[in-house]
Parts: structure tokens; sequence; C-alpha cells
């Protein structure tokens, strides 16, 4: 029998209200919903190969031999559901902007669950591969889809999963990334969530707090309320650093220029009444989202005060596909 050799593409996705914490950590089960925008410009490309003839999996990183221990795990999820043992041939390319450090987990294990499951003789449903990429990165789970995309934060394997919110986007809006620095993080997301929910004495207000952001950003978005969408994804994810500041040890993302530009937005918002707002992960890099009309401006308001930073606009991305 020929092996099936299976190339799909995942694009990345921001956070809008964020998931910071896990309830279940061997089964990434969240201990809180959470909302994000897919993006066209950062997305995975990988290739995947069983073949009974090899004595060990392979992963292939932007052309570089890697360690396969992460992704043997998430493999043998892939196997056992689909009753194989074959090794595989893993080979996964970034699509960044030049000097971007903006690689994420969220494309590639998307891109990964989509490949192997079809490369293993599994035919999974959308919501099956949301489940099946949140086993090897929370936020894969929403790489799944295009657009705006909810993950239901559910209580077992079987409740926590993506489901799209708008897949085709009608609204002209984006981000822009400004790429404070690309090298890896100080701490994982992995690390860092688990250490706030063991011990910030804020975390269950933080938990209690996201029903409101989701069903206020929810209603945001269908009525285009781009102000009240704005405000709820930059008050959640200070929100989300504020834990970081309050949990022991304590410990933080930012680097003095990702400060100055969020007040820089701050005093674009203000004082030149484009609307901008910004969003922050487990890094030091500033998303701000922002309407289409007002990219090059924005774009060229921030390049003048920071010429050292690189900063890129992207529109809203596709869900995952199939490139063979
Ligand atoms: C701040 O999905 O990278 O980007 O599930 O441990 O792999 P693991 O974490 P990961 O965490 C993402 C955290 C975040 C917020 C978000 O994307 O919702």
């Amino acid at each position: 029998m020929t092996n099936l050799r299976v190339t799909a593409r995942a694009h990345t996705n921001i956070a809008l209200v964020k998931y910071w914490g896990k309830a279940d950590t061997d089964l990434i089960i969240p201990q809180n919903g959470s909302l994000s925008l897919t993006l066209d410009h950062f997305y995975t490309d990988t290739t995947v190969e069983f073949d009974s003839k090899l004595t060990t999996d392979q992963f292939i990183l932007d052309g570089e031999s890697k360690s396969p221990v992460k992704i043997t795990n998430f493999l043998n999820i892939v196997r056992q559901k689909a009753g194989i043992n074959s090794f595989a041939k893993v080979d996964s390319v970034n699509h960044v902007p030049s000097t971007a450090g903006l690689a994420s987990s969220a494309s590639a294990y998307a891109a990964l669950a989509a490949a192997a499951s079809k490369a293993s003789g599994l035919n999974l449903s959308h919501k099956e591969l949301s489940k099946l990429a949140r086993r090897g990165s929370g936020s894969a789970s929403r790489s799944i889809y295009g657009g705006f995309v909810e993950w239901i934060k559910g209580y077992n394997d079987d409740t926590s999963y993506a489901v799209p919110i708008e897949e085709d986007l009608d609204w002209k809006i984006g981000m822009i990334v400004a790429m404070v620095n690309s090298d890896k993080k100080k701490i994982s997301s992995r690390t860092g969530m688990q250490t706030v929910v063991n011990t910030s004495p804020f975390y269950s207000a933080w938990v209690e707090s996201i029903d409101d952001d989701l069903r206020n950003i929810k209603v945001a978005i269908k009525n285009r309320d781009f102000k009240t969408m704005g405000e709820i994804a930059e008050s959640n994810a200070m929100r989300m650093h504020a834990l970081n500041l309050s949990s022991s040890p304590h410990f933080n993302y930012f680097e003095p220029l990702s400060i100055e530009i969020m007040d820089t937005v701050e005093d674009i918002r203000t004082n030149e009444q484009i609307e901008c707002y910004y969003t922050v992960d487990a890094g030091p890099n500033i998303k701000i989202l922002c309407q289409q009309k007002d990219a090059d401006d924005l774009l060229s308001k921030l390049r003048v005060r920071f010429p050292q930073i690189q900063f890129s606009f992207t529109k809203p991305g596709p869900g995952i596909k199939y490139l063979n």
C-alpha cells in the first residue's frame, strides 16, 4: 500500500479574550473560554507521511532536523485513534515576516493535527480536529477556523473545542504586529499560566470576569461595534497580565518598548482620534487591533515614533486547508 503524504496549512490566531489557565493539564482543558481572530499573514505548512520502514519519528522544522519528542507525544494520540503504529516524517515550515518571532504553537499544532490525521487514514470533522489540535496546544484548537473563533471551555476531552463565530468576515479590520523581540519567550505560556492558576490570589476573579467579556464581545462583533470590541480586548489582556504580576514568583512579559508602544497606542487613540487597541500574549510583542481604513496612517505614525521596530499589518485569515 502506498503511504499517504498530506500537507496542511493553518494560520495563527490572536486571542481577544485570552485563554490563561488549565483545569486539566494533560488533556489541555482550560479554566476559561476564549475568543480569537485568525490572521492571514502568519501560517504554518506541515507535511506528514507515516511510513512502516521508519524506526522513529522524524521532525524537520524550517529545513532543520529537530528533536521529535513533542511531535511523538502528539502523533501517539493520532496513531491510537487511527489504530496504526508506524512512525512518521513531519516536515513543517513557518511563514512569518522575515525577522519575526511569531512562530506559534497555534498554527503549528493545527496544521499537524490536520495533516497527521488525514495521513493516518482518519477523516475527522472540524470539531474533531479542533479537539485533537487542543491536545498539542490549547490555542491551536481555534486555528482550525478562520475569522472570529470561540473555544468553548467544556469539562472533558469531548466537550472542549472551538467553534466558528464568523469565518468569512466582511468586516474590514485587522491587526498590526509590533515585533519588539523575536527571541524565545522568557517563560513559556504553559509554565506562566500554571504558576498563575496555582498562586495568583486574583485567579478566581479572572475566571469570573470571562463570561461577561465573552458575552459582550460577541454582541460587539455582531453589531460591528469596533470600539467596544477593542475596549474589551485591551482590558482583558491587561487583566491577564495582572495575574502574572500577582503570582508567586511574579513575572511579566513586557519589555520597556512594549510599554512605550502600548502608551503610544493610547495616545494616538485619545489625541489623534484613530480607533486602535492593543493586546499582548506571552511575549513582548504588541498586537494592535485596527480598521483597514486606518492601517496605513497608523503604521506611518508608529514607524516615525519607533524606527527600530518592525511593524506589519495583517487582515483576518482563513481556517485550515489541505494543499494536496
Ligand atoms: C496568551 O496555547 O500556547 O496566547 O495550551 O500550554 O500550549 P498551551 O498554551 P498556549 O497558550 C496561549 C496563551 C495566550 C492566550 C491565547 O492564545 O488565548
